[in-house]
């Protein structure tokens, strides 16, 4: 089954959902864009696999290409590899009437949808995410970015792509640990506020699974592009999440992390009479089927000093994404000094 998903935003794009998009993408942009030079920007784990053949397409379809790819990992999202990309494109040279194609996981989206939104002050990009976790959540909404050594994701640009396909057979070669990575943010989705996420995981229904997040994203990002409000409600699970990832040294994966910061922040939700305990219940047994951790040994005195440095924080007042089970989720504002008796409830 296809999906397509429009998303109306300063500018409006198609996320298309189906098995095979990779080997027909050439045909797939002719229908959206005219023959131009395309650099497919991917890194050392991907481009085996995928860039001949997205380059074969391309091709086939008229679209000349070019390619740049990077050392696979975070450590590559900083910018020393940015400096690299955009001196690349200068060489070939890409014009304003090219593109470029970001071919793989989260990493090489927000990459390369930096470089198109500051190479000549902007040129169109395509995003064809290859795992779970840039399918369902950064591949769309146009949050582009590279990290500092300061910290993760400080210098960006919001710049929409202008396509999105998401080919649900790259899905397949993902190492489980990959999967269950991106099955947390799917998960996350289920308790923000669509629970046929819950039913769609009993139903192994990967297509479906993923439209419906990216549904839910676009919901979200149509109402709030520039993250100031409803947004926001994608971070459940993340103020936490963060602290335990930065905690553990990034040798947790973001999935698992986000994981357990969920159950903090439901447990916590559950005690106070805000969810109902059916609602923690369907989280636990969600993350267990994936592998999915469901507590952590740092003390909440730890954690919540590690949340504190969250980069959404502003003063001393720091926004929790709480769910609330069928009335969705919501935001609620609390002072960093609650911070500790809060994970204290929810560890
Ligand atoms: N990843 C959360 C967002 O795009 O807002």
């Amino acid at each position: 089954m296809a999906y397509t998903v429009t998303v109306n935003t300063s500018k409006q794009y198609e996320v298309l959902i189906e098995k095979g998009g990779i080997d027909k993408c050439g045909k797939t942009m002719l229908e959206y864009f005219s023959p131009c030079t395309v650099c497919i920007v991917s890194d050392s784990n991907v481009a085996p696999l995928y860039l001949e053949r997205v380059k074969a397409s391309l091709e086939t379809s008229g679209f000349k290409t070019c390619e740049f790819v990077f050392e696979a990992g975070e450590q590559s999202k900083n910018p020393a590899t940015l400096l690299e990309l955009w001196r690349y494109l200068a060489s070939v040279p890409l014009t304003r009437s090219d593109m470029i194609v970001a071919l793989g996981g989260g990493v090489t989206g927000d990459l390369s949808g930096f470089a198109a939104a500051t190479y000549l002050r902007g040129v169109k990009y395509v995003q064809i995410p290859t795992s779970l976790l840039a399918m369902v959540d950064s591949s769309v909404g146009g949050k582009t970015a590279i990290d500092l050594p300061e910290g993760k994701n400080l210098c960006g640009a919001f710049c929409q792509p202008s396509l999105v396909i998401c080919d649900t057979n790259c899905l397949a070669t993902l190492p489980k640990k990959e999967f269950s990575c991106g099955m947390a943010e799917v998960i996350k989705y289920g308790m923000i506020d669509r629970p046929v996420i819950f039913e769609l995981i009993e139903q192994n229904d990967v297509e479906r699974l993923v439209y419906e997040c990216i549904c839910d994203k676009r919901d979200k990002v149509e109402a709030d592009e520039f993250d100031g409000g409803v947004r926001q409600l994608l971070n459940l699970g993340h103020t936490f999440g963060h602290a335990v990832e930065k905690l553990a040294d990034f040798t947790l994966s973001h999935g698992a992390a986000v994981a357990i910061g969920m159950v903090i922040i439901t447990r916590y939700a559950v005690k106070n009479g805000l969810c109902p305990e059916e609602d923690l219940k369907l989280l636990i047994k969600a993350l267990e089927k994936y592998d999915l951790p469901t507590g952590t040994d740092f003390s909440a005195q730890k954690i919540a000093e590690a949340a504190k440095g969250d980069k959404k924080r502003k003063g001393s007042a720091i926004t929790l994404v709480v769910p609330t089970g069928k009335n969705g989720s919501v935001l609620i504002k609390k002072s960093t000094d609650e911070l500790e008796s809060i994970v204290s409830t929810g560890i």
